[in-house]
């Protein structure tokens, strides 16, 4: 049974745990993980103590963007089971006491939908090109598209398409690939589906959904130029016309409307990126979205001034509008924190620091499969990239299939537990020696990365019952981040490169790194993270 405290619903303050699904657990041999798979391994999510399990897309879908690019809602893709396997999925998680979120991709469907094809089979201006960003070929420079916005996977944002009846071309808008035509949702059909699309998914039995590009959606109605930094200067993401549009607000609100209608505690998560954070903010007001990912963490300097403005700023927007951050380090679109900190043994010290930093913010916090092994961002030749970055870029970026490798389960060769033996080769190849990350080779040992993720997560629970959502700084002069919880237990990182003192410590809770006895005051090595009971 999930648990359920009352006054504090899990997504104020839990930790959901991001599913992969394709680099999780590959039940039948063919190389490519599954739904099975993750059932059959939510025993390691309860033995992490998470709260809540985000599966990424399982939908039918030709796979051009991993899944985001879907051809129907409300089915499951053979690739990853059936109906029936998602269900047996939900009901093994809630008897683990783990809440199921999954994904919802409002922003735009694959152009094999049929209401895409349903588009490019009509003429234009038709009901059916509505449901679309179309828009009309410029007579005098047909060439020249409706205007200068970019795709996140490079190139224009526009492709040209003919008309069925012999008529004028028309543009249609793809903020991803091609592949991925953006809705319409200034079309009354759009939002009526989606919201029948979430009631469709809460009913089933989810706990919730997560909303991609939950900022995008509506554009604006002059379709004006963006200008520089599209997609590459994430602050600015607020200024974008494709982004951050008024009418969002009134959509979620109805959405939250119908969802806390419904019995138990359902949430709306938005995956919501802009780096404005009273922009942000908006968007998880009382009566607006459960939850925003708050990626300021993943995107911040690992640097004592850096963090403490950064986590400040964000938890005080947050407040004005009476909610919390849910912190990210991780998830499928970045490099993950041990390599993104320098890699080797610094990395990993660093990203071990960054989680008890994380797990010790006020709010609720994601972490991605792998992370909790310290897995590092892996290098993969040329021939084995699959994301659309790496085609669509002129083979310039390499993109983000880095972090989506199949995590390794045992020790053993073949693909470490992945896949069962004599499996089809996994769809991302595995490094050597990826085995010694194992979950199997580090639940043996105690000092383990795994190990700090399990005793945080567990002391987390047990500590934030007691703690206020208040944060106080404490001034340490110096490298050391530290701050307590309102009257709570205290938390403290050395960010620097020099081990460096840190009074008023009666005793160390759990420390990312050995750290000497505490006698009131520590040495607090470098690159290290503590959480302490005050003195
Ligand atoms: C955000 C998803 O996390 C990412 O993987 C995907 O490529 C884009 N949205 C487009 O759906």
């Amino acid at each position: 049974m999930t648990r359920s405290t009352p006054g504090r619903p899990w997504w104020r303050g839990g930790v959901c745990y991001q599913v992969y699904v394709r680099s999780f657990a590959d039940s039948n041999g063919d190389g490519t993980g599954d739904l099975p798979g993750v059932t059959a391994r939510l025993p390691h999510l309860a033995s992490l103590g998470v709260d809540a399990v985000w599966l990424t897309p399982f939908y039918p879908s030709p796979m051009v963007d991993g899944g985001y690019d879907i051809v129907d809602h409300r089915d499951v893709d053979p690739l990853f089971g059936s109906l029936a396997d998602l269900d047996a999925l939900v009901a093994e998680a809630h008897r683990l006491g783990l809440r199921v979120v999954c994904d919802l991709v409002p922003n735009h469907t694959s152009d094999r939908h049929p209401w895409f094809r349903a588009a490019l089979a009509a003429p234009p201006s038709s009901a059916a090109r509505r449901r679309y960003v179309f828009h009309p070929v410029d007579k005098d420079h047909p060439d020249r598209p409706p205007n200068d916005w970019r795709s996140a996977f490079g190139g224009s944002a526009w492709r040209r398409v003919p008309s069925p009846d012999g008529g004028p071309d028309e543009w249609y808008l793809h903020l991803f690939s091609p592949e991925q035509p953006d809705l319409n949702w200034d079309d009354p059909q759009v939002p009526a589906e989606y919201a029948d699309i979430v009631r469709w998914w809460l009913d089933r039995g989810v706990d919730g959904l997560r909303i991609d590009m939950a900022h995008a959606l509506f554009k604006h109605p002059d379709l004006v130029d963006a200008g520089a930094g599209q997609h590459t200067e994430f602050r600015r993401n607020h200024l974008m016309p494709f982004f951050d549009q008024a009418p969002l607000h009134t959509l979620y609100r109805q959405w939250r409307a119908m969802v806390d209608a419904m019995p138990g505690e359902r949430a709306l998560i938005g995956e919501v990126c802009l780096f404005d954070a009273d922009r942000q903010a908006r968007y998880v007001r009382p009566d607006e979205l459960h939850q925003a990912f708050t990626f300021e963490l993943l995107e911040c300097d690992w640097s004592a001034p850096a963090l403490r403005d950064t986590i400040g700023r964000t938890l005080e927007a947050y407040r004005r509008v009476g909610a919390l951050p849910a912190w990210v380090l991780n998830s499928h679109d970045a490099v993950r924190t041990l390599t993104r900190y320098g890699g080797g043994e610094r990395g990993l010290r660093r990203a071990r620091a960054a989680a008890l930093l994380m797990l010790a913010l006020p709010g609720a916090a994601y972490v991605y499969q792998g992370e909790e092994l310290g897995l590092p961002q892996v290098d993969l030749p040329d021939e084995a990239l699959r994301d659309p970055l790496w085609e669509r870029s002129g083979r310039t970026l390499r993109g983000r299939d880095g972090s989506r490798v199949p995590i390794p389960w045992t020790v053993d060769d073949g693909t470490y537990g992945f896949s069962p033996d004599g499996a089809d080769p996994p769809w991302l190849p595995q490094p050597d020696g990826w085995g010694a990350l194992s979950v199997q080779r580090q639940t043996a040992d105690p000092e383990s990365t795994l190990a700090l993720y399990r005793s945080a997560i567990r002391l987390r629970r047990a500590l934030s019952d007691g703690a206020a959502d208040e944060l106080t700084w404490w001034d340490t002069g110096s490298d050391v981040l530290a701050f307590r919880r309102g009257d709570g237990f205290g938390c403290a990182v050395n960010v620097g490169d020099r081990a460096a003192p840190l009074t008023g410590v009666d005793r160390v809770l759990l420390a990312s790194a050995p750290v000497p006895p505490a006698c009131r005051s520590l040495l607090l090595p470098p690159d290290a993270a503590v959480w302490f009971v005050p003195a």
